[in-house]
């Protein structure tokens, strides 16, 4: 079976207004035949971001949400609230909310869930550290995640995994090809081997070594963050995908 990639970027707590001009790039307005784009601003620039790329065919999502539609929750921000602003897919679960707000399994699970309700795609984002690695458990904590977090009633069509060893964040670290190639298969294993559920990885992707990994047969995109905040290097990542 033939998974479209999807090319997704993360801009974390980077940008304000000006970074809109990113979707006026010729590089990101444009036509990629068989790829989905996908960006995920900041909330503050949601609505705005949506209005910035309904020509080029970008889709945006959100970086988080929480597991309820509404109440008193000072600060965040739900599923609904996200669609309603044009979001398509919503990210869960980073290591990076995992590590800043001890975000655990069961809540990742909770806000995938409420992604579905409101009609958005999560990705799902799991991966070890550099100490479980050495301790040679990775695939025992990815298990982990994965069982923990997938959220009930999804599927290979409706949830996106991203893999992201937390150690190759932001590092400029990459895991090899081989270890890719070894987690991206041990997860769909783990799923059933389901044929349409799209794996990303994560983890210092950039111009220089996204040929190479675009190009494994079990991964079926990318979770960008430094490299997706210019319109540059993300037109050239889809260039290689
Ligand atoms: O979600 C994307 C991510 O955490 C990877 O970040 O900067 O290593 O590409 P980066």
């Amino acid at each position: 079976m033939t998974r479209r990639l999807l090319i997704a970027g993360n801009w974390k707590m980077h940008g304000t207004s000006g970074a809109l001009a990113f979707f006026a790039d010729p590089g990101i307005n444009r036509t990629y035949a068989g790829i989905d784009r996908l960006i995920c601003p900041p909330a503050t620039l949601l609505r705005a971001a949506t209005e910035a790329a309904s020509a080029t065919g970008v889709m945006i999502g959100g970086q988080d949400c929480h597991a309820q539609a509404g109440g008193a929750h000072t600060g965040d921000v739900s599923a609904e609230m996200l669609a309603d602003a044009g979001a398509s897919h919503v990210i869960v679960g980073h290591s990076e909310r995992r590590a800043d707000h001890g975000e655990r399994d069961a809540t990742v699970k909770a806000k995938a869930e409420a992604a579905l309700r409101a009609g958005l795609t999560p990705i799902v984002c799991v991966g070890e550290s550099r100490a479980d690695r050495e301790a040679g458990r990775e695939f025992d904590v990815v298990g982990e995640q994965l069982a923990g977090s997938w959220p009930d009633g999804g599927t290979g069509d409706t949830v996106v995994i991203a893999y992201e060893p937390v150690w190759a964040i932001g590092t400029g670290l990459t895991a090899s090809i081989g270890d890719i190639d070894a987690m991206h298969a041990f997860i769909r294993e783990a799923r059933g081997g389901d044929q349409s559920l799209r794996i990303l990885y994560g983890g210092s992707v950039k111009p220089a070594n996204s040929g190479d990994i675009l190009g494994r047969p079990e991964v079926d995109g990318a979770l960008i963050g430094g490299a997706s905040l210019t319109a540059e290097s993300f037109a050239a990542i889809c260039l290689a995908a």
